[in-house]
C-alpha cells in the first residue's frame, strides 16, 4: 500500500504512474486501454492527465461503471471525465467508448456496451485492459459492484446492469472477472470515511458479498494517510 500524507500527493503520484504506464504500453503494444473509475477521487487525476502531453491517438478510454443517467446529467461519470479530461485535449472521438446509457432499458444498454467491448477486445475471454482504475466506497463497493447485489455473482458476462436497492436505481458495471482481466488494477482511496472499508477489504473477514472490492485483485493501492488510518 502506497500511503500519501496529502490528497494532492496521491493525485500527482497517480497521474505520473498513469502517464508512465501509458508511454510504456504504447511503446510495447502500440496502444493503451484504460477502464476509468467514476466518483470524486479520480477527477483531479483526470484533470492533471489533461495537462500532460500524451500520445492521445493511441489511448482508448472506457468506463468501468456508469450511473443510469443521461450524459448531460451531473451524476454521469462520462460527463465528469469529459469535463475533466476528454474535452480538454485532442483525443480522437473514436477512442472514447462511453456506456450507451438507456435509462428506460438498462439491460439492453449493458448488452450493447458489452458488444462494444467485445468488438474492441476481439475474442479474448475477458477485456485485456492495460489498466483498470478503481475507487472504493465506504461500503466497500468498487465500480458499481455494491454489497448484496446480483452483479457480484456474474462470472461470464463482462458488463451488466445492476439494480442497487439502497440507491433505488440501476447502475452499470464491469463484472469482477472483467476488472481482474486488466494487466494492472489500481485502487485510489482517500478520506477518513474509507478507513473501515479499506481495513476490512484488505485484511478483515473475507466476505465479498458484503465487501465487494474483495473480488478485485489489486496491483496497487494508492491511499491517503487518513484513509489508511495510520
Ligand atoms: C462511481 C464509482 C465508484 C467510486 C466509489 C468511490 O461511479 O461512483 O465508480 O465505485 O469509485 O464510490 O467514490 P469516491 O472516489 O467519490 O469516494
Amino acid at each position: 500500500m502506497e500511503i500519501f500524507d496529502e490528497l494532492s500527493q496521491l493525485h500527482e503520484a497517480t497521474t505520473q504512474a498513469f502517464c508512465d504506464f501509458a508511454v510504456t504500453s504504447i511503446e510495447a503494444n502500440g496502444v493503451f486501454r484504460v477502464a476509468l473509475s467514476g466518483g470524486s477521487t479520480p477527477k483531479r487525476v483526470y484533470e492533471l492527465i489533461a495537462e500532460r502531453n500524451l500520445d492521445w491517438t493511441n489511448i482508448h478510454w472506457f468506463w468501468g461503471d456508469e450511473r443510469n443517467v443521461p450524459l448531460s446529467h451531473t451524476d454521469s461519470n462520462a460527463r465528469m471525465v469529459h469535463e475533466a479530461l476528454l474535452d480538454r485535449v485532442n483525443i480522437p472521438r473514436c477512442n472514447i467508448h462511453a456506456v450507451p446509457v438507456d435509462t428506460e432499458a438498462p439491460a439492453e444498454a449493458a448488452k450493447q456496451y458489452e458488444q462494444i467491448l467485445r468488438q474492441h477486445f476481439g475474442d479474448a475471454n475477458f477485456p485485456t485492459w492495460d489498466l483498470a482504475l478503481q475507487g472504493l466506497g465506504d461500503d466497500a463497493h468498487t465500480a458499481s459492484l455494491f454489497p448484496e447485489t446480483r452483479a457480484l455473482q456474474e462470472r461470464e458476462r463482462w458488463f451488466v446492469e445492476n439494480w442497487v436497492e439502497k440507491l433505488d436505481s440501476y447502475r452499470y458495471t464491469l463484472t469482477a472477472p472483467a476488472i481482474n482481466s486488466a494487466r494492472q488494477v489500481w485502487f485510489m482511496v482517500a478520506g477518513k470515511g474509507k478507513q473501515n472499508a479499506l481495513k476490512t477489504v484488505q485484511s478483515g473477514l473475507h466476505s465479498p458479498e458484503l465487501y465487494p472490492a474483495q473480488l478485485v485483485k489489486a496491483s496497487r493501492w494508492l491511499v491517503t494517510r487518513d484513509a489508511a488510518g495510520s
